[in-house]
């Protein structure tokens, strides 16, 4: 039996943060967890995630010291695939026992030809929301779409989405996320407990990178937390890796 784990961090809403999810789930497991990683980037025709690995190779291309710091890690950079919806599923099935977790990172429109075979293919879906009404509105339905055509389906890998906060701001009030978080346990929506902080640190290149690993000052935003919740779910029938520490957090006795 494969152990390949297909996950993807999505929603129907645009900007709620699915791209740089994808990346920070991937990295940290390639990075912390040591997981043999692989993303498939089929958000077409935005390729975000594949157009971000090309700039940091063109840099890496352009900068010696760069360049010296990549081979320093001593870790390969896992493989970045920019394809169509269509061409996702042979793709994934392609990788399938070849790596412990594949990241699709899937268009928000969900009549795309092809995407609710993959759909499918998926074994977890994470749904990063907003602090405000328009996103709550956009996963309801989503939710009820991956229930209604992947979850218990014939063929269907799919065992659970959960929703999750991005960009959420702790000196606000937190009824509405409090009343969120109910509602959703009224429809029987799964919600994680981490949340991601707003934070003016994603426009910084080091909070997007592919090639690598995240600083310890960028775990603090509600990552490590997220990424442990996401692996104690994703993990749970067998004994994880455990996580490293990144080289900036030698100083500290908690690890990942
Ligand atoms: N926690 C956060 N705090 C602040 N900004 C964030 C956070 N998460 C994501 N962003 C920013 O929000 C914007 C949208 O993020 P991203 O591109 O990852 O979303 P997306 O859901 O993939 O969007 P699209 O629908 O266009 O594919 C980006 O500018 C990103 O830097
Ligand atoms: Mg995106």
């Amino acid at each position: 039996m494969s152990t390949t784990k297909y996950i993807s961090i999505s929603s129907q809403k645009g900007g709620v943060g699915k791209t740089s999810i994808n990346i920070l789930a991937a990295s940290a497991f390639h990075f912390l967890a040591k997981e043999k990683v692989a993303v498939i980037d089929c958000d077409y025709p935005q390729h975000s995630l594949e157009g971000l690995r090309n700039k940091e190779l063109e840099q890496l291309k352009a900068s010696p010291e760069k360049a010296a710091e990549f081979q320093a890690l001593g870790q390969q950079a896992y493989p970045i695939v920019g394809c169509t919806v269509k061409e996702a599923l042979s793709i994934a099935k392609d990788m399938e026992g070849e790596f412990d977790l594949v990241f699709i990172d899937t268009p928000g429109t969900i009549n795309v030809p092809g995407l609710l075979e993959l759909w499918k293919m998926l074994d977890y879906v994470f749904i990063p929301m907003e602090g405000d009404i328009l996103s709550v509105e956009a996963t309801l339905p989503f939710a009820a779409a991956l229930q209604e055509f992947a979850k218990g389906k014939p063929g269907s890998r799919l065992k659970e989405y959960y929703a999750f906060w991005n960009k959420h701001i702790k000196s606000e009030k937190q009824d509405f996320y409090v009343k969120t978080e109910e509602l959703f346990a009224q429809e029987n929506i799964p919600f994680l407990k981490s949340r991601l902080e707003h934070s003016v640190n994603y426009r910084k290149e080091g909070m997007r990178s592919t090639m690598f690993p995240l600083s310890k000052e960028y775990l603090r935003l509600g990552i490590k937390g997220l990424i442990q919740e996401m692996s104690e779910i994703i993990f749970h029938d067998q004994a994880p890796q455990a996580m490293e520490s990144t080289p900036a957090e030698t100083d500290e006795t908690e690890s990942l």
